[in-house]
């Protein structure tokens, strides 16, 4: 039977020590670290996450600004009030909530956020940095789970390591970051062939391709390390993972639950990268 990897555990332990040192900031230098969160619409996942952001941020000493736009807000209006935060010196980290309406190109919203302001980690500068070996933001989610692997004393290096989704909030900064401490990387992803040939080569795998369940006892090697990035709703609205928990804590040396898995984890680190922004913005 597998251990399992508390996320909410190791959450709430960074999150302390995070106060402190935002209390520590305040104290030295009078900055409190600000987030901006921006919703558009009314997407009902979005709202609990965005949610979520704010409790953590004030529970930690934040300044924190959610701005919730209706779902016909303009492009040109979502950019300006962007530029709005980009110029507020009390603001240190701007995230914008995806998915956007589809009349809303991401692309250009993303383009639009101060990359030193840019907590996501998403703008084209932050992915280069990251991609060229010197990260400045990078994801929250797969920064998270490198923090997992840190805390519970996994080592990486020349490990085979199987992602499955290739999203760029996810699959392909966590490959980086696992190159980062060599691993040997396999990206895989809706159109791969035979993938649970390759998923069973895993010591590590990693799971974002978003449906229920997905990723049975089949696909996993016996020892392996296991992580679950889903978040699904079965038709009677409970969260699912994308890995069959039962199932495959049967045969995984280490997994995470969800929920108590990655997500806390990923609110963690936007945390964190706006404390780092402020920090960096005091040396400025
Ligand atoms: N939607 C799902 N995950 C994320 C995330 O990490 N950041 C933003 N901005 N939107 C998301």
């Amino acid at each position: 039977m597998a251990q399992i990897i508390d996320g909410r555990a190791l959450a709430h332990k960074m999150q302390a020590k995070l106060a402190d040192k935002v209390a520590e900031l305040k104290a030295q230098s009078r900055i409190v670290p600000g987030l901006a969160v921006i919703l558009v619409g009314d997407n009902p996942a979005s709202q609990v996450y965005v949610r979520n952001k704010e409790k953590f941020a004030l529970a930690a000493g934040f300044k924190s600004v959610t701005l919730r736009l209706s779902e016909s807000t303009s492009q040109e209006e979502l950019i300006n009030i962007i530029q709005e935060y980009n110029n507020d010196d009390s603001i240190h980290g701007i995230l914008v909530q995806l998915p956007l309406p589809n009349h809303i190109n991401d692309k250009k919203i993303i383009l639009a956020i101060d990359p030193h302001k840019d907590v996501d980690g998403f703008h084209p500068m932050n992915t280069g940095h990251l991609w060229s070996g010197r990260p400045l933001m990078v994801p929250c989610t797969p920064a998270g789970i490198m923090e997992m692997f840190r805390e519970y004393k996994i080592d990486l290096e020349g490990k085979q390591a199987v992602i499955i989704g290739r999203s760029n909030i996810v699959g392909k900064p966590m490959a980086q970051l696992l190159l980062d401490k060599n691993a040997t990387v396999t990206l895989t992803h809706s159109r791969t062939r035979h993938l649970s040939e390759i998923t069973k080569q895993a010591d590590i795998l990693i799971v974002a391709i978003g449906q229920g369940n997905f990723v049975t006892k089949d696909f996993v090697k016996d020892g392996a390390i296991v992580i679950d990035v889903g978040m699904n709703r079965d038709d009677n609205g409970k969260l699912l993972g994308d890995v069959h928990f039962e199932q495959v804590s049967q045969v995984a040396s280490l997994i995470t639950p969800v929920p108590g898995g990655v997500g806390p984890m990923t609110i963690t680190m936007l945390l964190e990268q706006t404390y780092q922004a402020a920090l960096r913005s005091v040396s400025k």
